[in-house]
């Protein structure tokens, strides 16, 4: 990975040529460190596709899975150097570069899909691009993974009690370590490639993640008591280096917009199938104990995140997270 890395520091090639009719090829390197065979992975190779059928070929994405290129720490640097020109990390790994999206990260804060896709086409997803804008990165567009669930090692987690003194596997992210704190537990910050080597070695206790991403990386292998809580939702969002963005041609620019649409109407449909169906599969799995979380036990969830929403709001006002949460209603 790393050498490979070290060799992709140059620039693309730039379709610049055209009076002189030489067909240059743009190549676009799409870095993501998740599995090929997941919302992400397949979002990302559809829209490859897409965008080399619209250009006739002048234009390539080549997709670095499983984090071959960069690991989720490395790769929003590597973005903005220029070294990738596209990745799409999870929201909460924004959440250094821009606070607010802090947002994003509450447990509990979105209802369901419906409610995901009107926050992301509406206003609000309007709100977060130009965020990004004022840091210099071109966002394209917002993908979905879907709702994370609860993982332990040794028991089910049902109550917040059940929490206490476990060490839980994160993001890095400030909600997210805050949340596991109000339940007692040690939250530890590990990038994504390194998660399934700490689990043989029995690092933590417990992790928070979506059924994709559990069954793809063999997580439940090691954490197989699953609590089904859809208690946080993960996201993604789609980013191109500004400068390489500016300096293709506009016409390039349209197509990419186009394919980029095409793949993300694609993704919110196919990210809910998948982490069905794979739901399904583990639920057949020996060893696999999945427990849906029951009505009062997510009240009493939400009751310990309430300081959450109380931090966030005093941190950042109330403007936000209040369009979020009238989004669609
Ligand atoms: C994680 O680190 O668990 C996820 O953000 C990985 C991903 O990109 O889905």
């Amino acid at each position: 990975g790393w050498a490979a890395s070290r060799s992709l520091n140059r620039e693309p090639l730039i379709y610049d040529d055209e009076q002189k009719g030489l067909k240059k090829q743009i190549i676009i390197y799409f870095s993501h460190v998740v599995a090929e065979n997941t919302p992400k992975g397949l979002a990302a190779q559809k829209f490859a596709e897409l965008v080399e059928k619209k250009t006739n070929g002048r234009v390539k994405v080549e997709v670095f899975p499983n984090g071959s290129l960069y690991s989720d720490g490395e790769e929003l640097d590597a973005l903005l150097r220029g070294d990738v020109q596209m990745i799409a990390p999870s929201f909460s790994k924004v959440t250094e570069l821009i606070p607010e999206w802090q947002v994003l990260d509450l447990p509990f804060l979105f209802r369901d899909d419906d409610h995901v896709r009107c926050v992301f086409t509406g206003k609000v997803g309007v709100e977060l691009l130009q965020m990004l804008e004022a840091k210099g990165i071109k966002g394209l567009a917002f993908w979905s993974n879907g709702f994370k669930q609860m993982m332990g090692t040794n028991r089910p987690l049902m109550e917040p009690d059940d929490f206490r003194g476990l060490r839980f596997r994160i993001m890095p992210s400030e909600v997210i370590e805050r949340q596991f704190r109000l339940l007692g537990g040690e939250p530890i910050a590990v990038s994504f490639d390194r998660v399934y080597q700490e689990l043989e070695q029995h690092k933590f206790d417990g992790q928070e993640n979506t059924i994709s991403n559990i069954y793809s990386k063999g997580f439940y292998k090691f954490q197989p008591y699953i609590t089904i809580s859809n208690h946080g939702y993960l996201g993604y969002v789609v980013m191109m280096n500004q400068s390489f963005w500016d300096r293709l041609p506009k016409d390039i620019q349209q197509k990419i917009t186009e394919a980029m649409a095409e793949a993300t109407n694609w993704n919110l449909q196919q990210s809910k199938e998948q982490n069905e169906r794979e739901l399904q599969q583990l639920e057949q799995r020996d060893g696999v104990h999945l427990y849906m979380l029951s009505e009062t036990e997510k009240k009493k969830w939400e009751q310990k995140f309430t300081p959450l929403y109380e931090e966030f709001a005093r941190q950042f006002g109330f403007k936000l997270l209040n369009e979020i949460k009238k989004s669609c209603e």
